[in-house]
């Protein structure tokens, strides 16, 4: 693989339109940029006179916080709009909200929506570069950079590490952006949840799956605990929060099985005592509060990437 020198689009819409090169130039950016937050004044001229848009239709802590950060890092103007505090409680539709703020002539504009293919429907009437922050159960692409760059922090590479998915895989977009990302860079990915919450066609995607929580930690090199997402299950996909623990929950004991060195991630927000046990959230293969500081520089370099690669300092 090649580092590619550019990104093609000018967009980020989504992980499964990138090219394994350009996945490990934003890596690659994205370490430089982790410098610029380690510096006594964290901050550089490089998007200075660029205008940011922050669109989230949904709620957000750490990619809202962190896209903010970022922008104010890399001395970008930013704006923000949550649906609350927006004509959208009135009834505006999201084309005229997209056409209202093209007025405004924003360089960027990060969008997170309930629906999947929100950000894409942007991209179509905006001159702006879209960066999707996670649309529906669609994708949720800087968080599969952000989960990417701290697994190559701790193992050094992505190809051939072993990463176990368990969640409730159904809902989540950020499977999906990991499932496209980490099979791009050639690690092997294990999926389980219980039949009720597994999405189809995950094996054609090179992702082997199983419903035995015990069977995915055996030797993971990484355990990916993701959210069971109760504001997106509309019928009846669970028994109780209390059998998902036992079946499905990460526990010290659990932990047992996978390899000697073996990390766990979560994108959080977590569900402690239904997906993972806090022995294990705060525990010593915890690397989850890492994954939140890496999101800081992982949205620099994206933003700094789809701003052309150029700028002051
Ligand atoms: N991981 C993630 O998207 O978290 P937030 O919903 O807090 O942004």
């Amino acid at each position: 693989m090649t580092t590619a020198t550019t990104l093609r689009h000018r967009h980020l819409l989504g992980i499964r339109d990138l090219e394994p090169g350009e996945i490990d130039l934003i890596l690659e950016t994205a370490l430089a940029m982790k410098e610029v937050g380690a510096r006594p004044i964290k901050k550089v001229p490089t998007l200075r006179g660029r205008t940011v848009v922050n669109l989230f239709f949904e709620p957000s802590t750490r990619t809202r916080m962190s896209f903010e950060l970022a922008e104010k890092r890399l001395s970008a103007d930013t704006l923000g709009m949550t649906t609350a505090g927006s004509s959208v409680v009135k009834g505006e539709t999201l084309g005229d909200t997209a056409r209202t703020i093209e007025a405004m002539a924003p360089d960027m504009i990060v969008m997170r929506h309930a629906s999947s293919g929100a950000p894409h429907q942007l991209a179509r009437v905006c001159r702006a570069s879209i960066i999707n922050a996670g649309d529906g159960t669609h994708e949720h692409p800087t968080q599969a950079l952000l989960d990417a760059f701290t697994i190559r922090e701790r193992k050094g590479t992505l190809a051939g590490v072993r990463v176990a998915i368990i969640g409730d895989l159904i809902h989540s977009r950020v499977l999906r952006s990991n499932v496209w990302l980490l099979t791009k860079m050639g690690a092997s990915v294990i999926a389980c949840a219980p039949a009720t919450l597994m999405p189809p066609g995950l094996r054609e995607l090179g992702v082997a799956v199983t419903y035995d929580i015990d069977e995915a930690v055996k030797g993971a090199d990484v355990i990916m605990m993701l959210r069971v997402q109760h504001e997106r299950m509309h019928g009846l996909f669970l028994p109780s929060a209390r059998e998902y623990f036992t079946y499905f929950g990460l526990t010290p004991a659990r932990m047992e099985r996978a390899a000697a060195d073996a990390i766990v991630m979560h994108p959080g927000p977590m569900n402690r005592g239904v997906e993972i046990d806090s022995d294990v959230a705060d525990g010593p293969w915890s690397v989850i509060l890492d994954q939140v500081a890496n999101g800081v520089a992982v949205r620099m370099a994206v933003l700094y990437l789809l701003a052309g690669g150029e700028g002051e300092g």
